[in-house]
């Protein structure tokens, strides 16, 4: 039996998403409403001055906005650079959507002169998939705030180094 799969666009998204990229954050479940409404501000920023602070990739299915990036340079910092954000819209989880999007996010980082990844996320049980990913991408666990994001809910800092082999690759 085979499965056919929709290919995926990755392309810059535009103003036009931006209801479906807060359906796609409130849909993961995992995000508080404050959240939400950061995802929402910093997508804003990034398709209404792209570069100035960040940058948005999104991957689209039928031109459907299905999962995005959005990341940017660390101010004071030579060539470290923060993933801000990644989802995928749970409907597309496990077929390699986010894969995909972090190689191409991770080339684009690269071709801007980045030299490291720094990405957050929580300690959170609800977060396993999420850690589990990046363990997967070839992400290291650099360090971890105990209950910054709220008491038993540490951050955990993912870092990625980027050379030229490894920047459509996943290994760090
Ligand atoms: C984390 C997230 C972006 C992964 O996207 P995805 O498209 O489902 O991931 P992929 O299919 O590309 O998975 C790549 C690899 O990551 C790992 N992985 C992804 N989801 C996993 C899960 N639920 N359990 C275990 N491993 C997982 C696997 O090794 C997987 O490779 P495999 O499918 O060949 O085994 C997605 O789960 C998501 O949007 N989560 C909610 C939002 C979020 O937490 N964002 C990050 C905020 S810091």
């Amino acid at each position: 039996m085979s499965v056919s799969v929709e290919p995926v666009v990755l392309r810059v998204p535009s103003a036009s998403d931006r209801d479906r990229v807060g359906q796609i954050v409130q849909a993961t479940g995992v995000f508080r409403s404050s959240e939400v409404a950061i995802a929402l501000e910093v997508f804003d920023e990034a398709v209404a001055r792209p570069g100035s602070d960040y940058f948005g990739l999104g991957a689209y299915e039928r031109d459907r906005l299905i999962a995005f990036t959005l990341y940017g340079h660390t101010p004071g910092t030579e060539s470290t650079w923060d993933l801000y954000w990644i989802v995928v819209d749970p409907h597309g989880h496990r077929r390699g959507i986010g894969r995909q999007l972090m190689n191409a996010t991770e080339a684009a980082i690269f071709e801007n002169g980045g030299g490291l990844i720094v990405v957050e996320t929580s300690s959170r049980p609800d977060y396993g998939p999420t850690r589990a990913f990046y363990d997967a991408l070839g992400y290291h666990r650099a360090a971890s705030i105990p209950d910054y994001y709220a008491r038993g809910d540490d951050l955990i800092a993912f870092t990625k180094r980027l050379s030229s082999h490894s920047k459509t690759g996943d290994h760090g």
